[in-house]
This record gives C-alpha cells, sequence and structure tokens, in this order.
C-alpha cells in the first residue's frame, strides 16, 4: 500500500484497530465494539454543553498532567535526571527559538490548562510575544478551567475557543490576523488517529511560518513496559469505563491493556496501545469487547517520517524525557513545497525520492 495523506479514509485507523484486537484475542470481529475517537469526548445532542462526564473527561486529563509535572520521577532516566517538568521546559527553548522576536498566536489542540501553562510561561520568560490563545476543541467541558488558567498568562480579550472537530477547521480558525500561529497537540493525541488524518487536518490548517508543537509515547522495545505503566493509571482506567459506559451502558465489564502492532500501510508496523472493557452481551451470553481507547505509539523516525510526509513540514526540534518514553516534536511549515525543492536534510530522515517506506529512514 502507497497512500497518500489526501487518499486515505478518515476513519481507517478503527478498523485497523478492531480487525488487530481480532486477531489477537480471538474474538471475532463482529463482537468487538467500538466508536470514533471523538465520540468520547462530546454530547451529539447538545455538542455546547459539556455534562458531567465531559467534565470528568476533562479532569482526568487534567490529574494526569498535573500528576506529571508534580511528581520529579516521572520519565526520568535512573539518576533522576531528565524528567517529564525538565524535558517540557527545554522543549519550550527549543519554540522560543524557533519563534525567534516573532510575535505569535498561541493555538491548542484539546486544551489543557497544566503543560498549557507550564510552556506558556517558560515562552515569556524568554521573551516570546503571544499575540493571543485560541482553543480548539469537541469538548465544551474545557473552556471555563482553561480561560481560568490561562487569566494570568494572556489578557481575557485575546483568549478565545472554538468548539469543533479537528476535521472541519480552516485555518482562519486558527490564526489571528496576520500572524503564524504555535499549534499544539499534546497529550499523545497526534496517536488517536492514523499519522495520514492528522496530516490531511494540519495541510488544511498550517501556513507557511507555523509551527506544530507534538508530544507522543515513544515505542520502541525498550520503552514499551513503561509506557504499559501510563495505561494502568487510576486515571485511564475511569475513562476506559466512562467510554464504556456512554457505548454500552452500565452492565459490569473488565478493564484491559492491549499491546498491538498494526499495519498502518507502512513498510513497518507500528505499535498502537489499546484499551478495552471485556463484558458479558446480555444477549447471547458471550464474552465481547468494547475499544475504549486506542493511540499509536511511533518511534520516533516513524513520528518524524509521518510528519513530514505529504506535507510542507519539517521537523525542525525534538526532545525526550529520561527515559525515553516521551518526545517532544517540533516542526515548521516551510514556506515551499518540500516535494519540489529538497534545500535541507532534515535530522537523519531524509527518504529516496518516491518512496513510502519508513523502514528505509531506520
Ligand atoms: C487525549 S486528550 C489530550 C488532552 C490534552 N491535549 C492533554 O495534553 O492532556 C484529546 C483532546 O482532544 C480533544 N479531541 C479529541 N478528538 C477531537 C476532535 N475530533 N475534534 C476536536 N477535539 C477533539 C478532546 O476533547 C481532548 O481535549
Amino acid at each position: 500500500m502507497n497512500l497518500t495523506p489526501d487518499a486515505f479514509p478518515e476513519d481507517n485507523l478503527r478498523n485497523l484497530i478492531v480487525e488487530a484486537l481480532a486477531r489477537h484475542t480471538k474474538i471475532p470481529k463482529t463482537r468487538i465494539i467500538s466508536q470514533p475517537n471523538r465520540e468520547k469526548y462530546w454530547n451529539p445532542e447538545n455538542p455546547l454543553d459539556a455534562t458531567p462526564e465531559l467534565d470528568e473527561v476533562f479532569y482526568l486529563m487534567r490529574a494526569l498532567n498535573a500528576r506529571a509535572l508534580r511528581n520529579s520521577s516521572i520519565a526520568a532516566d535512573e539518576m533522576g535526571r531528565l524528567n517529564f517538568s525538565v524535558a517540557i521546559a527545554r522543549f519550550a527553548t527549543d519554540i522560543a527559538d524557533a519563534i525567534h522576536d516573532r510575535p505569535f498566536t498561541y493555538v491548542e489542540m484539546g486544551p489543557e490548562p497544566i503543560k498549557t501553562t507550564c510552556l506558556i510561561r517558560c515562552l515569556r520568560a524568554h521573551g516570546v510575544r503571544l499575540t493571543g490563545y485560541i482553543g480548539i476543541d469537541i469538548n465544551p467541558a474545557s473552556e471555563k478551567p482553561m480561560r481560568e488558567a490561562l487569566a494570568s498568562e494572556i489578557e481575557p480579550s485575546m483568549t478565545h475557543f472554538c468548539f469543533r472537530d479537528f476535521a472541519n477547521l480552516a485555518s482562519t480558525d486558527v490564526h489571528t490576523e496576520d500572524f503564524p500561529s504555535l499549534i499544539t497537540m499534546l497529550g499523545f493525541q497526534d496517536g488517536n488517529e492514523h499519522p495520514y488524518t492528522i496530516a490531511r487536518r494540519l495541510k488544511k490548517i498550517v501556513l507557511p511560518g507555523d509551527l506544530v508543537a507534538s508530544e507522543m509515547h515513544v515505542g520502541t522495545k525498550s520503552t514499551f513496559d513503561k509506557i504499559q505503566e501510563f495505561y494502568e493509571s487510576p486515571e485511564m482506567k475511569r475513562f476506559s469505563r466512562l467510554a464504556f459506559e456512554r457505548i454500552i451502558g452500565m452492565l459490569p465489564s473488565e478493564y484491559c491493556i492491549h499491546t498491538l502492532d498494526i499495519d498502518a500501510g507502512f513498510a513497518s508496523p507500528v505499535p498502537v496501545c489499546v484499551t478495552s472493557e471485556s463484558f458479558e452481551d446480555p444477549d447471547t451470553g458471550t464474552t465481547s469487547l468494547c475499544a475504549t481507547n486506542w493511540c499509536l505509539k511511533l518511534s520516533p523516525l516513524q513520528h518524524r517520517y509521518t510528519r513530514e510526509a505529504g506535507t510542507n513540514m519539517q521537523i525542525i526540534a525534538e526532545r525526550r524525557t529520561g527515559d525515553r518514553t516521551i518526545s517532544f516534536q517540533l516542526a515548521e511549515a516551510a514556506a515551499y513545497d518540500r516535494a519540489l525543492v529538497r534545500t535541507y536534510e532534515p535530522l537523519a530522515t531524509t527518504l529516496p525520492e518516491n518512496t513510502n517506506q519508513m523502514e528505509k529512514s531506520q
């Protein structure tokens, strides 16, 4: 398969996950229930109203981030070096360096207050001038706590929200006047969709000069056990159960974590962590599975390649935590079509012309 981002179907990752789960668990596909990723985060009957469940989803993410920044052993190496908060602060210096004396708008895909205030404070401490903040979310529960968190960092009249599906954004939604934007996708959310879906969405909104910052788990043999620990946290278990209740209802269920490889259309398989709830179907008495979350755990090279493939983005900085589990990646939208003008060699990832095979870059 050699698909380009534009040719790739939007919801394809979900099908790949269900097929991989069926192979792995031997439960037939017909007994594996799933919904598109966005369904966990909104209320289709009343999209602008935050229900108590949507509030809880927001606060679960916030709690995970608060612990990551507070606990100095999280993501540190064996000597206690380069923990999560040190790595994110260093990443802020990369962003400040790339912004270099230009006014920027801070755009957050999937707002959360803890890492964002940390990043914005670091950026301001490095002299960055922000022209405003735009939060993009399908979950309206984020607006109030975000406004409170940002009030001391950004003039409140310059803080805006757009409650819309990421799939339906235009570049005007993520820019103010003629200023370039720093677009952040934190909390591994880059891995909730197929890389080509993300590439296609970015192509619709990113303008030359914009920066795209992403936080991702890095899937390698040595990091998988630690990544699995993240899914054993009470917050992720509760998140899974909430998704189950939305899809299936209040039946008893058992939480499971699956580490699978999927064929996402590249030359090398892509690791993915899937959480599910197994339950007994009351109609048939058979064991069924509800896939409650999935997140690709790309290798660093896969993440670089997928950000650059089929877009005019180029990676300009990367930071890893001491335990090597989390990568902060910064890409810049070039003012030219990279397929036509190859003016530089990005890190070690440049591929031969006309190839879509990740293995060649590894
Ligand atoms: C995995 S959470 C990450 C939250 C936050 N960025 C963090 O670092 O913790 C995904 C976020 O993206 C939002 N989201 C997910 N899918 C979306 C979609 N299709 N359109 C708009 N927002 C979406 C969710 O509401 C949530 O805020």
